[in-house]
């Protein structure tokens, strides 16, 4: 993989999950990181698991929801680095809900933090680079459902399409400034987070399993690998693109015939 050395990044929901492991492979690689989410004890823990790493990180909490917030996240992160290469878009929040009893604040809550939150970060980050005659790398965690749909989950799905149409039109639009945008979708990956929003219990978690042809869930550690390298100079002619990671969940829907992941029979 190639080294992040001397890149600076800022990854959003960084506390936990994805994010958190995000934050630790891009410090590994050598890039420093600022970590923003809402819990000041959670960036806190990550930000020393960094250091006793022999990394660099900077804690902020944020909410992303509060463009004033970003951009002073994005202050910081400039005052203690000197420079910003770029930014994961990570931040999320979902539940699975019937469309007809989801209330406007539902959809807000979530459309807010996932569209809106995503745009102030983007554009906040995208400004400093452009200032700085830096060229960068943004990236921003969606889901297969953007552009299949899913129902329980219009909110997100929604909110994520438009993050998906944003990546490919800043990435024509900034690709002047050297600046690249990418997506990258995982399927079921084994979080805290996404466990307690969309497989909370046991039956649940069997459903989601079974949806995945590959019979497992992503480990949060392959999902950051593949963020590093997304962010790297390796993918370096890659813009406006959104790499699936869902071991086929998107692709094995079975109307007909026996379970994809059912276990190879024997003849
Ligand atoms: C119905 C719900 C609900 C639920 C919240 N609401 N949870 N409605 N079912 N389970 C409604 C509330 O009733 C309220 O509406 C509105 O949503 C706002 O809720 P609050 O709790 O006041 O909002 P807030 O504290 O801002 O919380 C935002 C949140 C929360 C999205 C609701 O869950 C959150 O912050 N989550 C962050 C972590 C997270 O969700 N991670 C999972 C991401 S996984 P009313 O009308 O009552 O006021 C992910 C992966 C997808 O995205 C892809 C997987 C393959």
């Amino acid at each position: 993989m190639e080294s992040l050395e001397g890149r600076v990044f800022v990854v959003t929901g960084g506390g936990s999950g994805i994010g958190r492991c995000v934050a630790l492979r891009l410090a590994e690689l050598g890039a420093a990181v600022a970590i923003a989410g809402r819990r000041a004890e959670k960036l806190d823990a990550v930000a020393a698991e960094v250091a006793a790493h022999g990394g660099q990180a900077l804690a902020v909490p944020t909410d992303v929801r509060q463009p004033d917030q970003v951009d002073a996240l994005v202050g910081r992160a400039l005052d203690r680095f000197g420079q910003v290469d770029g930014l994961v878009n990570n931040a999320a929040g979902n539940f699975v809900v019937p469309a007809e009893k989801l209330s406007a604040n539902g959809w807000r809550a979530v459309v807010d933090i996932v569209l809106n939150g995503t745009w102030y970060c983007t554009s906040a980050v995208g400004r400093a680079l452009i200032e700085s005659g830096r060229p960068g790398a943004i990236l921003s965690v969606v889901a297969t459902y953007a552009w299949i749909g899913h129902p329980g989950t219009v909110h997100s799905a929604a909110a994520k399409a438009g993050v998906v149409t944003m990546t490919r039109t800043l990435a024509a639009e900034w690709a002047r400034y050297g600046i690249r945008l990418n997506c990258i979708a995982p399927g079921p990956t084994t979080t805290d987070g996404a466990g307690a929003a969309l497989w909370a219990t046991p039956e649940d978690h069997a459903r989601v399993l079974s949806s995945v042809p590959a019979a497992r869930f992503a480990e949060p550690a392959e999902i950051a690998d593949l963020c590093g390298l997304l962010l790297s100079d390796r993918a370096g002619y890659v813009t406006g693109e959104v790499l699936t990671a869902d071991g086929g969940q998107s692709l094995g829907r079975q109307f007909y015939g026996p379970p994809l992941n059912a276990p190879v029979p024997t003849v």
